[in-house]
């Protein structure tokens, strides 16, 4: 079976940016569900569980057809929760080396780019998430996707994210999306995202 990833943080370690009741629930409870629904989804294929959970999207194929839609939407669940974790620390850490390179390249500098990224997520429509993703054409680029879509499924490599669910931040935010995206960005931590860069584009 797979498992909850082990974050290199505790939960209060994001207030008060992120509150714990907020982290907890979301962790515990939604990412957790995402991960028993495809647990379940592949016990019942017979998986034996051979792939690292970032490489299961590309082993799609080997499942039952009727299946493949709740596997990639609950795996999704899984690997964009596991990647904003990611996304977030007390300790903030900004794009560097060749990702910083080519963000200022494409958006003139990081505060540019942090302005592109919340301007397009304040315009999704119901919940998803906004990428910093890698595209088909291997240039970089901010998008959003509704519910538990993943880049992958568009031939994109996903370097960074945050999570635009009301359950990310309606408990503390309320409705002040706003708000939610500036104290996450923060938080942002690309030391993730400037490794992934690094080992894609050498
Ligand atoms: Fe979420």
């Amino acid at each position: 079976m797979y498992k909850l990833p082990v974050l290199s943080y505790l939960f209060q370690d994001l207030e008060p940016y992120i509150d714990t009741h907020t982290m907890g629930l979301h962790y515990h409870k939604h990412e957790q569900n995402y991960l028993n629904k495809l647990n379940e989804l592949l016990d019942k294929n017979n998986f034996d569980y051979r792939y690292d959970i970032d490489e299961l999207f590309y082993h799609i194929d080997e499942f039952n057809e009727s299946d493949r839609v709740d596997i990639i939407y609950n795996l999704g669940g899984v690997l964009n929760h596991n990647l904003y974790w990611k996304s977030m620390s007390p300790n903030r850490i900004l794009p560097s080396g060749k990702l910083k390179e080519d963000i200022d390249k494409k958006y003139g500098n990081i505060d540019n780019f942090f302005l592109e990224f919340k301007n397009k997520a304040m315009s999704l429509k119901g919940s998803g998430y906004t990428f910093l993703v890698v595209t088909d054409e291997g240039s970089l680029d901010v998008i959003n996707l509704s519910n538990q879509e993943l880049p992958q499924s568009f031939g994109f490599i996903p370097l960074f994210n945050m999570d635009m669910w009301e359950h990310a931040y309606y408990l503390n935010y309320k409705n002040e999306k706003g708000n939610y995206i500036d104290n996450f960005l923060m938080i942002a931590d690309f030391a993730n995202a400037n490794k992934l860069y690094n080992s894609l584009m050498n």
